[in-house]
């Protein structure tokens, strides 16, 4: 169902979340060996009420060493060490991992320099000073759509972040979690939150936030390492680590589907739909249409981000509903900046888009 109209949302008297109306039969999707190389879907790592545990730490070594060699590998790989003997697949693969960073610097950004920031990414700053090789770090800032990446991140965190606060969920699962710091600073003390990326990029992250002093804000913190291209095994692999069906439950897809297959984003928002309680339930996406690769990303921006889908907004809309989610909406920069009158004057391209989705029950 359409929402009618965004100025039904946009009452600035009233919290965000409560201003939004937002509340398959699975495929099997083929994934090669190879590829689910770096996703493991054990339970690594545990944190409980701002105390953390390590958990099944027999791969974790060398997982580490593997990630770290990753993200420390140059942005353009062909210039790199040298590649003789590497797969095109791996090589992808640790492009992809590497953009956990570009928005970890691009969110990190926004609390340095903007004259308003909007998104206070505290921890990355722990995880810059460790990771973003001085390369990289270069690479980014020479980017002429710098400013525009920034805005991005800052616009498209704080919205996520305003709706999780607003109205905490049971239970909240960031598909890509990347380098996502929401579990060590927004103040959600009952909210489980799942993290799924590859293992080691995800363990390396928590192992770097704590020895920087940091400490979680939510209730629990469950790291999943899958690869979520296979939902069937994103499933499997959040059953397993504790995931309780029927509990109000928050999906974040950010930064995350231009990434994946297409083909594979149905069975994502089919999976989240039979995971999540009749009530209480989001799904939250960004969507990149393809104008923005075609207006707004320049050559230099293309060498370093390897989107693989990119689709209209109401492609994913009808995915998402065909999937069971209801009263869906297709959030533009028109509408943010109206709620965050501290984003006017910043620069949102033609083609950034959110989509909100709420489970509707039917009974
Ligand atoms: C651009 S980053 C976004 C990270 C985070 N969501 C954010 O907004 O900062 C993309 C993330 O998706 C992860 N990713 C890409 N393909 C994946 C896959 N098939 N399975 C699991 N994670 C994947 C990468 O490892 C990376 O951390």
């Amino acid at each position: 169902m359409r929402v009618p109209s965004p100025t039904r949302h946009l009452d600035s008297t009233r919290p965000l979340a409560t201003q939004l109306s937002i509340g398959a039969a699975r495929q099997g999707i083929p994934t090669s060996a190879d590829m689910l190389l770096g996703y493991s879907s054990h339970h690594i790592f545990v944190g409980q009420r701002a105390r953390c545990t390590v958990k099944d730490s027999t791969p974790r070594q060398l997982l580490m060493r593997s990630w770290r060699r990753q993200m420390l590998t140059r942005a353009n790989p062909t210039q790199g060490a040298d590649r003789e003997g590497e797969d095109l697949s791996r090589e992808r693969r640790e492009k992809v991992q590497q953009t956990a960073l570009f928005t970890s610097f691009w969110r990190d950004l926004d609390q340095r320099v903007s004259k308003f920031p909007i998104c206070m990414d505290v921890p990355a700053v722990a995880i810059l000073d460790e990771f973003l090789a001085p390369d990289v770090r270069a690479m980014l800032e020479a980017s002429p759509n710098l400013a525009t990446f920034v805005d991005i991140l800052a616009v498209r965190t704080r919205f996520i972040d305003d709706l999780i606060t607003s109205s905490p969920p049971q239970q909240l699962v960031l598909i890509g979690a990347g380098m996502d710091t929401r579990a060590y600073r927004l103040a959600c003390p009952c909210t489980r939150i799942f993290e799924i990326d590859s293992t080691g990029s995800l363990e390396e992250k928590q192992r770097c936030l704590i020895d920087a002093g940091h400490s979680l804000t939510c209730g629990e913190l469950i790291i999943v390492g899958e690869d979520v291209r296979d939902a069937a095994r994103v499933e499997q692999a959040l059953l397993s680590n504790g995931f309780q069906m029927g509990q109000a439950t928050t999906w974040i897809f950010e930064g995350i589907l231009e990434y994946l297959p297409q083909a594979t984003h149905p069975a994502l928002f089919a999976m989240a739909a039979s995971m999540s309680s009749s009530s209480g339930s989001l799904l939250i996406a960004q969507v990149l249409e393809p104008e923005i690769n075609d207006n707004f990303l320049v050559e230099h921006d293309r060498a370093t981000l390897p989107y693989e889908a990119l689709y209209f907004a109401s492609t994913a809309e009808a995915s998402v509903q065909s999937s069971g989610w209801g009263d869906t909406y297709i959030w533009r920069s028109e509408d943010l900046y109206t709620i965050y009158p501290n984003a006017l004057g910043r620069t949102l391209p033609p083609g950034f888009t959110i989509l909100t989705a709420k489970m509707i029950d039917a009974s």
